[in-house]
């Protein structure tokens, strides 16, 4: 039998079985599910997921609510996408909703039993947390490690005044990826592990990109699990592949550094790895490897398609963005960079940074939650087993909060207390809840600090003449939301 009529056997058998169960054991929960697109045998609503399922699920959001349930092959999702409801999941009933619902791809090399972003909540996850959040991402250790990525953010304007003299083009999206990667290594690790100058973040970039497009891939697996041992789509088998160069890449730098500990017969704590390496009753070398895994992975992508969405809006808005440049000039001085210090001293560029992440939020669906018994919401029953997803690409365009809300206007920042802070559940690009980003508060440093930098030091216009009305600005689904082009703009001095 080949594969593909192993699937469709196994996808008939399944149809049997569905049929059967639902008849079963949902005639009294069915009614209490929350409304939704009706069902097709045996593939549910899969078709309505389309390329982009955050734009998806926000159309069929319009007519079936803010909570609603689909059936995605055998998997009931129920999909939130309001203030309220996601006030309701992430805040009122968080802990019901803090388990993660784990694709099938991410249990590659085994690495959501030692991941943070996918460990369930009780013990390994909190002490994990409480590790990252003490150690790495606390104002204290944030402040004392500022110089070095201040440090990044010169080689990055360096690297572009080269461009400006070459009258070159920059990739907006490489450039801040490995100024991000240079930021999150010299925190954790004192290393570049990358040379903006030269193409050598390309390999670690595309692979972070490839996690990112594989784990954010629609799999089969996670809707058929029964066809888990296939891995008909080969993603699993992808990411066990990049898992293990990352996981490699790790191991290896920890080493080197056991090494040199030995060598010094010190246990100094100059950086993050040491604290770590220092608490080695606390976290194993597995657990590092994974914990380093998770923050590579999760905070460059996230981070540099921001900055690349932010200046993208500010190329294609021109009155933005010489009203950034002013407050700029006015507060700082033109041509200066921007400290992590300033950020307070900017409203409109913080105003921008907001805007940025509500058009076009790094992360559109979160990170997918599960509940482990049935859950009660808004009179609505969440099945136990269910994929939770909560739309925030869809919350930050609902015209019933936001007016305008496709037009990139920062000015509505400027009287408006909101912020992403997980507070303000209009605005939750880093979510909210337990499970809310632990990287928020570095990122709410990075991103406006490259921003800000990028703008005050230079002049922009978008390659090859292309004005900026015509610039594209369609995205590209992953687990995190790119510019389907790349941004490419040529700096130069007025
Ligand atoms: C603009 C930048 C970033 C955005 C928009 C962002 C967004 C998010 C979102 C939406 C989640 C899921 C939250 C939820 O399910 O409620 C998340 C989780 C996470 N993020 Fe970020 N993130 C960013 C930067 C970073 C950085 C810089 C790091 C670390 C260096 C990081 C590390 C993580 C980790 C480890 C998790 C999993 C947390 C858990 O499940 O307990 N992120 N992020």
């Amino acid at each position: 039998m080949d594969l593909l009529s192993l699937v469709l056997y196994l996808l008939l058998t399944i149809t049997l079985f569905q049929v059967f169960h639902s008849l079963v054991r949902h005639s009294k929960t069915r009614s209490k599910l929350p409304p939704g697109p009706a069902p097709v045998p045996v593939i549910g609503n899969l078709l309505k997921l389309g390329d982009k399922p955050h734009k998806s699920l926000a159309e069929l959001a319009k007519t079936h609510g803010p909570i609603m349930s689909l059936k995605l092959g055998q998997i009931t999702t129920v999909v939130i996408s309001s203030p309220a409801l996601a006030k309701e999941v992430l805040q009122k009933q968080d802990l019901a909703f803090s388990t993660r619902f784990i694709p099938n791809a991410l249990q590659a090399k085994e690495h959501c039993k030692y991941s943070v972003a996918w460990l369930p909540v009780p013990n390994q996850w909190r002490s994990l947390r409480k590790i990252i959040n003490s150690n790495i991402f606390s104002g204290g250790r944030l402040d004392a490690n500022q110089t070095l990525r201040q440090q990044k953010v010169e080689e990055l304007i360096a690297y572009v005044g080269k461009c400006c003299e070459d009258g070159v083009a920059v990739d907006i999206g490489r450039a801040a990826f490995t100024t991000s990667l240079n930021f999150l290594s010299n925190t954790i690790f004192s290393v570049d592990l990358a040379d903006i100058s030269h193409d050598s973040t390309r390999e670690f970039r595309d692979l972070v990109t490839n996690v990112m497009l594989e784990a954010g891939k629609p799999n089969l697996v996670d809707y058929f699990p029964v066809l888990a041992k296939i891995d008909p789509q080969g993603i699993r088998q992808r990411l066990t592949v990049h898992f293990g160069k990352l996981l490699d890449l790790f191991g290896g730098l920890i080493d080197e550094r056991l090494k040199l500990r030995n060598l010094q017969k010190a246990n100094a704590e100059n950086d993050v790895m040491d604290i770590l390496l220092n608490r080695s009753h606390e976290i194993d070398k597995t657990h590092i490897k994974s914990l380093f895994l998770d923050l590579f992975v999760a905070g460059t992508d996230t981070t540099s398609s921001t900055i690349e969405w932010a200046m993208a809006e500010l190329l294609q808005n021109p009155e933005n963005l010489k009203r950034a440049k002013a407050e700029l000039e006015q507060r700082i001085g033109k041509g200066k960079l921007i400290q992590e210090s300033d950020i307070s001293e900017l409203p409109y560029l913080r105003a921008i940074v907001k805007e940025a992440m509500r058009i076009h939020p790094a992360v559109p669906l979160l990170l997918p939650r599960t509940v482990e018994t049935d859950v009660e919401v808004y009179g609505y029953t969440v099945p136990m087993g269910s994929q939770v997803l909560v739309n925030a690409w869809a919350i930050g365009k609902d015209p019933s909060i936001w007016k305008h809300p496709t037009t990139f206007m920062p000015e509505r920042f400027l009287e408006s207390e909101v912020d992403v802070r997980g507070q303000d559940f209009e605005l939750i690009p880093f979510g909210a809840g337990r499970r809310i980003c632990p990287g928020l508060p570095l990122a709410i440093r990075m991103v406006p600090v490259v921003l800000g930098s990028l703008i005050n030091s230079f002049d922009w216009k978008l390659e090859g003449g292309i004005a900026p009305e015509e610039l594209d600005m369609e995205d590209k689904f992953g687990i995190t939301l790119q510019k389907a082009q790349p941004l490419r703009a040529i700096p130069f001095h007025m």
